[in-house]
């Protein structure tokens, strides 16, 4: 069936590439109200797809899964891992107070912290945690956790969300040139 680990792996090149286009928006933007308006749907997507989604695949379902493993969650990477999600949502929202302020000076000055935040955090995940996990986890684990994805996204994400967002990126790409 694959590897639930893979479906992460893809996950985390969907974010890093939606930071690249978020750099880009804030640079370019020929406006402040498109500044603004882009940057909503920016958050739109770090909450929906980055939080709720991803983090919670991992949060929910492979960290549990890995402490039944033998990991432990109190400390390590697990317990790093956790708190940076925590941390992860509150810059989100400080940059959501800073579009309701239409303050984009902190708005600008927050991304720029998340983005090295969030890259950091992949970075460590895709070098430690998901080597440990195909490590530790066997086939039949990898299937349990797919089936749990797809649970999570249909009935916490939200059916067709995924598609939407996909298409949202799509159209950022075309608006600002972008090459995908
Ligand atoms: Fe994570
Ligand atoms: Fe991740």
């Amino acid at each position: 069936m694959g590897k639930a680990t893979d479906d992460l792996r893809h996950e985390h090149e969907v974010i890093l590439s939606v930071l690249d286009i978020a750099d880009d928006i804030m640079n370019s933007a020929k406006s402040e109200e498109i500044k603004l308006k882009y940057c909503n749907e920016v958050l739109y997507f770090l909450s929906t797809f980055t939080d709720k989604c991803h983090h919670g695949k991992e949060d929910a379902y492979l960290f549990p899964t890995l402490v039944l493993k033998g990991v432990p969650d109190n400390d390590g990477v697990i317990a790093i891992l956790m708190h940076e999600h925590v941390l992860g949502r509150t810059m989100v929202q400080n940059m959501r107070e800073d579009i309701e302020k239409k303050d984009l000076v902190s708005l600008q000055e927050h991304f720029g912290e998340y983005s090295i935040f969030v890259r950091r955090h992949l970075h460590k995940e895709n070098n430690v945690l998901f080597p440990l996990s195909d490590k530790l986890l066997k086939q039949e684990d990898q299937d349990e956790l797919i089936e749990d994805y797809e649970i999570h996204e249909e009935s916490i994400v939200g059916h067709g969300i995924h598609d939407q967002i996909i298409k949202m990126i799509d159209t950022w790409l075309i608006e600002f040139e972008i090459k995908a």
